[in-house]
């Protein structure tokens, strides 16, 4: 029998201490003005000391699965993307998966930084489909604090932390676009601009990284990039952009996000925005914005939903999903 994965719930978690642009303006040379016109940002949740990636994670989790109404005992694989887990190893996954009482099947980490919640959920969705796993719970979950120069007001200003989640079941599948679940995910490496955006450190290098980024460049990146993998995952469906109920995009920057939103015609109330109160919280943005419109009612299920994220390495990667 064919299956799909079919999205049960999603849970968002943000940690409680909010930073907003004035505050950042007291200690380093930008503006709220600039922060807003430039990125449309105005503030960014930040974990406390000692509040971790995993707890961020467990807690989104906890959400999903309760949105769902699915208990923790049902699942089979967590797969969790992030950037900055808890330690080197073991995966921060299993972490989350000891916080929530599991003790079977399998728990890892994936990285692919701002693209992470795309990568996890193709890898989800393809165990699924292959007939491996029956529910699985996968997280986006960062702490970038952690790793921001706050003395560079080119990348500080950006991120933020948080995490989301979703529960993903297997159900029967004829193949049809009408039907419900997951239509198909698009990844995408090119090591060749690994340079424009990184951590400036790492286990192997000896010392811990900040972020660097050359913001320009990945900014044209992104427009290209997400552009043409929107446009290979319609194609694969023989989906056009005139279907899609609901653009759930990556939140880097919101001009960004509006290029992809005219590109596709859509209506500004069809574009999930949380960049303005969230800010770039890498693999956590997409399940983040999914959480709160689904949670909220906006996105109905039969409706089309487009996930799209680009981030360091550079990757990139969409999903077609019927809600
Ligand atoms: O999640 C992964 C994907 N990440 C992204 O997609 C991020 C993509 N890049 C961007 O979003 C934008 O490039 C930024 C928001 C990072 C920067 O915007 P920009 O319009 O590309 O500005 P810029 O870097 O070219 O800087 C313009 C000016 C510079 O001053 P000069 O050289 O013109 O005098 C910067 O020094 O703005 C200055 N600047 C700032 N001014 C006030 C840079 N950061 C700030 C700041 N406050 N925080």
């Amino acid at each position: 029998m064919a299956f799909r994965s079919q999205f049960l719930g999603c849970g968002g978690y943000l940690p409680e201490r909010i930073i907003t642009n004035a505050e950042l303006a007291q200690t380093i040379d930008t503006s709220d003005e600039w922060i807003v016109q430039r990125t449309g940002i105005s503030e960014r949740h930040v974990a406390a000391p000692g509040e971790l990636t995993s707890d961020l994670a467990t807690a989104a989790a906890r959400r999903a699965l309760t949105a769902a109404k699915v208990d923790a005992s049902e699942i089979d694989m967590i797969i969790l993307a992030t950037a900055t887990p808890d330690n080197t190893f073991p995966a921060t996954a299993a972490r989350v998966q000891h916080n929530l009482g599991i003790t079977r099947g399998a728990a890892f980490d994936v990285q692919a930084v701002c693209t992470g919640f795309i990568y996890a959920l193709a890898t989800a969705d393809n165990f699924i489909k292959a007939g491996q796993v029956k529910t699985a719970l996968v997280i986006g979950a960062e702490t970038f604090s952690r790793i921001l120069d706050w003395k560079d007001r080119g990348t500080c200003v950006l991120f933020g932390d948080g995490a989301g989640a979703a529960v993903l079941r297997a159900v029967p599948s004829n193949g049809s676009t009408s039907e419900r679940g997951t239509l198909s995910t698009h990844l995408h490496t090119d090591g060749s601009n690994y340079d424009i955006l990184y951590a400036d450190g790492g286990i192997s290098t000896g010392k811990s990284g900040f972020v660097r980024m050359e913001g320009k460049e990945v900014f044209k990146h992104a427009v290209t990039r997400l552009a043409e993998v929107v446009d290979e995952a319609l194609t694969a469906n023989g989906l056009h952009a005139s279907d899609i109920d609901w653009l759930v995009p990556h939140q880097a920057n919101r001009r960004i996000i509006d290029s992809m939103g005219k590109k596709l015609g859509l209506p500004k109330e069809k574009v999930v925005l949380t960049i303005d109160r969230h800010a770039n919280t890498s693999a956590a943005s997409v399940p983040l914005a999914l959480a709160e419109a689904a949670g909220d009612g906006r996105i109905q299920p039969g409706q089309l939903v487009l996930l799209e994220a680009m981030g360091a390495g550079l990757t990139w990667g969409a999903a077609l999903v019927r809600w």
